[in-house]
């Protein structure tokens, strides 16, 4: 089903922001539209957005992939994006990530068995001085931890399971 079936009202709100020559400016909020539901883009959604806004479908494709709260491929329920730039990298967060994989018995960029968390390496998340930190993913929410100890993320890992909250918008 293309983004404009599935979202009539939300897509017409969304565009209609904009003026007719700078309709591309709405391609962040349709991404993020698109990826509501199934915490990634398809192919078919990224086709509609760049027919919609009269772009080139790899323009599209090349936001997704610039952005890492856009997503092109599944994953958990909760995607867990770890800074290991630089200065977190200083403050252990290599070590941190290492630990929480071997926790969780996943490699970076892996999803748990039980399909509820994905663990990720990003960069820079701005909060340098309080790693380790990550952000937390699901839906149309995001969460940001910081100062976290492997011990305190398993503790988290094991609420969302238990609970299968959706993280805060
Ligand atoms: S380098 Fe990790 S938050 Fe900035």
């Amino acid at each position: 089903m293309s983004l404009i079936d599935k979202y009539p009202q939300e897509v017409k709100k969304i565009i209609a922001k904009y003026p007719p020559e700078q309709k591309r400016s709405a391609v962040m909020p349709l991404l993020y539209l698109a990826q509501r539901d199934e915490g990634f883009i398809n192919k078919t959604a990224l086709e509609d957005i760049a027919q919609m806004l009269e772009i080139s479908s790899t323009e599209v494709a090349g936001i997704v992939g610039f952005y890492t709260l856009y997503h092109d491929k599944k994953a958990g329920k909760y995607r867990m994006q770890i800074c290991t730039d630089l200065p977190c990298a200083l403050r252990g967060a290599d070590k941190f990530l290492e630990d929480l994989c071997g926790n969780l018995g996943i490699q970076v960029g892996e999803t748990t068995t039980d399909g509820m968390v994905t663990i990720e390496s990003v960069t820079c998340l701005a909060g340098c001085d309080k790693a380790p930190l990550f952000q937390v993913q699901s839906g149309d929410g995001l969460e940001y931890h910081e100062k976290m100890t492997v011990d305190k993320t398993m503790e988290l890992v094991a609420a969302l399971r238990k609970t299968g909250r959706e993280v805060k918008p």
